[in-house]
């Protein structure tokens, strides 16, 4: 049985559908301190979790989830759409914690593996303790693209440059380049353009998520004379006001996947996580 997350419906749906198992009808309600609960029907032998930790709160209802399936099922597998702190993969100043280690822990409590979507860096999977595998989806993102002419596909660091590339393998032909990046806080980063030509092309900027949008939008604002301008994320944040200052960079289409429910989520993970479910 699909187990959904508040905030992974339209997954868990689509799972469901590609999986052939039943989906739950899960309650979620809040109590007016805050605290939260969930009611998790009758599973089957096997529960599958599906909740992007999108928030602190998504993040309790995991283990919520978790706990009301494992009462009821033989297994529990987990997939994290998205992981929430993944990024927080080491301590960045003396006295912080490795965020995404602690999160891994508490949920390792609750499943007997893990399942996650190009986290920031595939290394986070060691932190469970129990088997995690991060599947690839960004070869996904070229079904969503128009055609493309002379395009140019450019990831915003070099630490993105497999997902640009493997972007372009799957849409066919172009160029792949990226940005010398330096972050400077929270919401503000600092950028190096490529060598590459982008005067009247088609640019493609590809990264594993879009969050404050400040890297997308600092990236597009130096490219020189493009034709039209598209972004494709993994993991569709779209942050405060992420929206805003691409609208105001001048991009074309923002496309995304649904490891994040949002407007621009126009291709779901469902199939890639299927294969391995
Ligand atoms: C960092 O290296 C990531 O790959 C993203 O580039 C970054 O997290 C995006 O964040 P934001 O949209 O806030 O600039």
């Amino acid at each position: 049985m699909i187990v959904p997350g508040s905030a992974s419906q339209d997954l868990a749906a689509t799972l469901s559908a590609a999986l052939g198992e039943s989906l739950a009808a899960v309650e979620y309600e809040q109590f007016a301190d805050g605290e939260r609960v969930v009611r998790v029907p009758d599973t089957d032998d096997r529960a599958v979790v599906v909740a992007s930790t999108v928030s602190d709160g998504a993040h309790v209802e995991l283990l919520q989830l978790q706990d009301a399936a494992r009462q009821q099922a033989e297994e529990v597998v987990t997939v994290l759409p998205y992981m929430g702190y993944a990024r927080q993969d080491e301590a960045f100043a003396e006295g912080e914690p490795v965020s995404a280690r602690a999160m891994a822990r508490a949920i390792s409590t609750g499943t007997d593996r893990v399942l996650t979507v190009n986290p920031h860096e595939n290394a986070v999977c060691d932190f469970f303790d129990v088997p995690c595998r991060a599947v690839d989806a960004a070869g996904l993102l070229a079904d969503t693209l128009p055609a493309l002419s002379d395009p140019l596909f450019l990831s915003p660091d070099e630490g993105a440059i497999d997902l640009a590339k493997t972007v372009r393998d799957t849409a066919g032909d172009g160029e792949v380049d990226y940005f010398e990046k330096h972050r400077l806080s929270d919401t503000e980063v600092e950028m190096q353009p490529s060598d590459a030509d982008t005067a009247g092309r088609d640019v493609v900027l590809v990264d594993d998520i879009v969050a404050t949008g400040s890297t997308m939008s600092t990236a597009i604002a130096q490219l020189d004379d493009p034709d039209r301008v598209f972004v494709t994320c993994v993991h569709p944040m779209l942050a405060a006001s992420a929206r805003t200052k691409l609208a105001r960079v001048g991009v074309d289409g923002v496309f995304g996947t649904d490891t994040i429910e949002r407007a621009v989520s126009t291709v779901s993970v469902a199939p890639a996580l299927a294969e391995h479910l």
